[in-house]
């Protein structure tokens, strides 16, 4: 049965409480504990790439795709679900940690309808970017500006359930991750050599343009009633296992992704600072995941990994060649890697990810951590 479920029980039950029995009485108390605990948590919506889709990408016509094992191996279904992990990714750890009955479902699941739609909605699709012409190798995928198109049509459907005050409180309230930017560069100026953006744009001037396009969807999502969003940068991109297995030689991480990474990332924060001075409220919170990899990739030792080179699933060098297959190689222990395939960190790595999220110092999360925000959103 669902929370739901358990609270529509709860108020048909109500008037009947002083004729009951205790033991009744009890049985009510504990549902009405729970469903007044898991009412308050906020809604959590979640938009972006491969790095946060929990499975829209299942629904869809496209390569890319985790909907075979090894994928999900330590999920608790041990299914592939859809994430790009061996076990929870990201949004999961954050669900958990803000306190909600459970992660927002795929938009694109018919399992995401009635009550549940409370809960949130995640709109990320792996293969997207920022740009439009980002992964336009995986033909069918869901671009940012269809994942804010689904928003708007998500919230009239909540609408039409509780109301439209009820709703943009719901929203208004809501936290927000947003994950982009890598595939604008591995998967468009890097895909392959002399690419259309790589001739129109030199690196300099490319950054420059997909922060510009970035701070549109930004308000984009603002303006749909976005309040608090966390905004992820992209990780050390020349560093993961499929870049080391293509562009390094001993395993030094690849020199031009690590420049566009290290130009992206400080232009991210800065654009973000800008808006909310624009708006005059921190609605926007940078999350410096680069630096957050770094730690762990410069001392994978210090957080438990052998290695932060080498993928535990993939083939080739590093593991880090083609995809993670039921024919790949497989590690044992999925929790001594910091990267689970060529691309993507294991639920460990994505575990420390969200602490540092949760509670990291203002070097990782700018203006402050989401522990700060939570306090200070349930005082207001
Ligand atoms: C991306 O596509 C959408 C519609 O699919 C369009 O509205 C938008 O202008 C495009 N963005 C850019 C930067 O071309
Ligand atoms: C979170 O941010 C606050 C404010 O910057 C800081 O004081 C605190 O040490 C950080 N960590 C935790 C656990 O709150």
């Amino acid at each position: 049965m669902t929370t739901f479920a358990k609270m529509a029980m709860t108020s048909s039950f109500t008037p009947t409480t002083s004729t009951t029995t205790l033991s009744i009485f009890f049985s009510l108390f504990l549902i009405l504990g729970v469903a007044i605990s898991q009412a308050e948590a906020r809604a959590f919506f979640v938009f972006g790439d491969s790095l946060v889709d929990s499975g829209n990408n299942n629904y869809l016509a496209t390569t890319a795709r985790a909907d075979s094992p090894p994928y999900g191996i330590d999920y608790p279904t041990r299914r592939a679900t859809g994430r790009f992990s061996n076990g929870f990714n990201i949004p999961d750890i954050i669900s958990q940690q803000i306190g909600s009955s459970e992660s927002p479902l795929p938009y694109l699941s018919p399992e995401l309808n009635g009550q549940r739609l409370l809960v949130g909605a995640n709109f990320a699709s792996a293969g997207i970017g920022i740009l439009n012409d980002t992964g336009i190798q995986f033909i069918n995928i869901v671009r940012i500006p269809q994942q804010l198109e689904y928003f708007r049509q998500y919230q009239s459907r909540v609408s039409a359930l509780i109301g439209e005050a009820s709703t943009k409180q719901l929203v208004n309230q809501a936290l927000v991750l947003v994950t982009l930017g890598g595939n604008d560069f591995v998967n468009n100026y890097y895909l392959v050599p002399n690419s259309a953006r790589s001739r129109q744009y030199a690196l300099p001037d490319y950054v420059p343009f997909l922060i510009s396009e970035y701070r549109k969807i930004l308000m984009r999502l603002y303006n749909l009633g976005a309040r608090r969003v966390l905004v992820t940068g992209t990780g050390p991109l020349g560093c993961v296992p499929a870049e080391l297995a293509q562009r390094s030689r001993n395993g030094e991480c690849a020199v031009e992704l690590q420049r566009a990474a290290a130009l992206f990332n400080p232009q991210l924060t800065q654009m973000l600072q800008d808006l909310n001075s624009q708006l005059g409220s921190n609605i926007f919170i940078a999350a410096n995941t680069q630096q957050m990899h770094i730690d762990f990739i410069t001392n994978p030792q210090a957080y438990g990994f052998i290695t932060s080179k080498v993928a535990c699933c993939g083939q080739g060098p590093y593991n880090g060649l083609g995809l993670c297959t039921p024919l790949s190689n497989l590690c044992p222990n999925r929790d001594l890697f910091a990267f689970w395939d060529p691309f993507h960190p294991s639920e460990r790595a994505n575990k420390i990810i969200v602490q540092q999220i949760m509670t990291g110092s203002s070097e990782y999360m700018n203006p402050m951590n989401l522990s700060t925000i939570l306090a200070m959103d349930s005082m207001a």
